[in-house]
């Protein structure tokens, strides 16, 4: 294993459309990471109606625990993986994930007591919490430059899948009430993972950065074809000769950074998402619709997240991640002051006209975050951190947005009674246009760029990242506008 050892023999160069479909392939299947992140994060609420014929006398925060502690459990998997990827490779770290969730899956679907089930969703959520980090490092570290956006956008395209298959799952079974198929039916898609990423190549960047430079030039071969290979070894090894404690994560030079992905990460949670994916239902039934019509809605907007995603794919390495995500959050401040004004209008029960307002509301307001800071922040987190710590820093953001995650998800029903359905939604709508602000002041755009351009740019001079007693300062480019 050497650094600069002796390059082995590339093989047969192959054509580019070949190299695409490795590339492609590799995208998809890590992306069944992020279908199992919509589908077990998704489930659960058809689920939840019928795990009390089984287990009796479950009270409604029995009902909150099983639901929010596989947020706990993937602020967890977060962690843990983020330090695994970057010890013992990206791959291990994949097929890791895939078998917690056959584990987890199966645990839930044949649990024998309520205790098992909570215990089943932890691991499912140590596994979900994985794969949304290490999904996106994986794809983005393989993908060349100019298709980056949209591979790596495909896990948010699996995800939103994810969540639109669970819906149709739990209406599908809601006659025959099993709850433990819902559960158990997501084995399949991790099973196809684990065995498809044992045909995959470990990231070559992660290879450069451990020293293992002949590995990396065979996979590049295979994923870039005769592109400049010799150049992207020798950027990468440049950044990552760099020191590479956790303690560099904190570091003055790489904070700045660290403070964007963060904010993103929680900016992506406290504005409301999660509370129409996982209680439009309930809203749109307290209101006034009958169970189907609301049943209804919520899967016309799970489909609405799944198309507007395409289109994001489409775009983002077209018009650059700043328009997608600029555009779509203020969409996104719209679509909730239109809910917001149709409640203080209307009052808290929706007649006719005034529920159709409401439901274009909600869908304006996912279609808008389908198109820009649904895919942009987990794309965005898979560049902007430099190489060596890489994987620990998206760590950092995606436990930033599972805890804030938990945190809207456990007090937004105590939200809605302190501050009633208008101010909820005001609010929301009041944090997306903060969160403009911000993001035109300090989002960079990465369109186009390799990730070893993006480290350059984002002010981590040579011997930066190691000499904190410099004190160098961090620069952050002038946003492309
Ligand atoms: C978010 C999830 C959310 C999903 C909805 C993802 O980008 O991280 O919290 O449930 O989008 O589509």
């Amino acid at each position: 294993m050497t650094r600069t050892g002796n390059p082995a023999p590339p093989a047969a160069p192959l054509s580019s459309g070949t190299i695409h479909r490795h590339v492609v392939w590799g995208a998809a299947i890590t992306a069944l990471g992020g279908l199992l992140f919509g589908y077990d994060t998704g489930v659960i609420s058809g689920a939840l109606l019928f795990i009390g014929k089984d287990f009796h006398g479950l009270t409604s925060f029995d009902k909150e625990l099983l639901t929010s502690i596989l947020l706990i459990g993937a602020l967890a998997g977060a962690l843990a993986a983020g330090k695994i990827a970057d010890r013992v490779g990206r791959r291990p770290t994949v097929l890791g994930t895939a078998a917690l969730f056959v584990a987890g899956v199966m645990l839930a679907a044949f649990s024998p007591s309520y205790a098992v089930l909570v215990g089943a969703r932890v691991v499912i959520g140590l596994a979900v919490g994985s794969a949304s980090m290490v999904v996106p490092l994986y794809i983005g570290e393989v993908a060349p430059p100019r298709v980056r956006g949209a591979l790596v956008s495909f896990n948010q395209l699996a995800i939103t899948s994810g969540i639109l298959v669970s819906y149709l799952v739990d209406y599908g079974l809601s006659s025959s009430q099993n709850w433990r198929l819902m559960f158990g039916l997501a084995a399949v898609p991790a099973i196809l993972m684990f065995t498809g990423m044992l045909f995959q190549h470990e990231s070559p960047h992660w290879l450069v950065a451990q020293g293992r430079e002949d590995e990396a030039r065979k996979v590049l071969h295979r994923v870039r074809g005769e592109a400049d290979i010799d150049a992207e070894i020798a950027e990468v090894r440049e950044l990552s000769e760099r020191n590479s404690s956790f303690r560099e994560v904190l570091s003055p030079a790489v904070r700045h950074v660290m403070i964007i992905g963060v904010t993103l990460a929680v900016f992506q949670q406290i504005t409301g998402i999660n509370t129409i994916i996982y209680y439009a239902p309930t809203l749109l039934k307290s209101a006034g619709l009958g169970s189907s019509a609301a049943l209804l809605a919520n899967v016309v907007n799970g489909a609405v997240n799944v198309a507007m995603t395409i289109v994001a794919i489409r775009l983002l390495d077209r018009t650059g991640r700043r328009p997608l995500l600029l555009g779509g959050t203020a969409g996104m401040a719209a679509g909730m002051v239109v809910v917001a004004l149709t409640f203080l209008l209307g009052g808290d029960q929706l007649h006719g006209g005034t529920a159709y307002i409401a439901i274009a509301g909600l869908l304006i307001y996912t279609g808008s975050f389908a198109i820009g800071l649904g895919p942009v922040f987990w794309l965005l987190i898979s560049e902007i951190y430099p190489v060596k710590i890489r994987g620990q820093a998206m760590s950092v953001a995606t436990m930033a947005n599972w805890g804030a995650n938990f945190v809207v998800t456990i007090s937004f029903l105590t939200l809605l009674g302190a501050i009633g359905n208008a101010g909820t939604f005001f609010l929301f709508g009041g944090l997306s246009i903060v969160a403009v602000v911000y993001f035109q002041r300090q989002v960079p755009e990465t369109r186009n760029r390799s990730l070893q351009d993006i480290e350059r740019e984002l002010g981590l001079p040579r011997g930066a990242i190691a000499d904190t007693a410099a004190q160098v300062p961090a620069q952050v480019p002038e946003p492309d506008v």
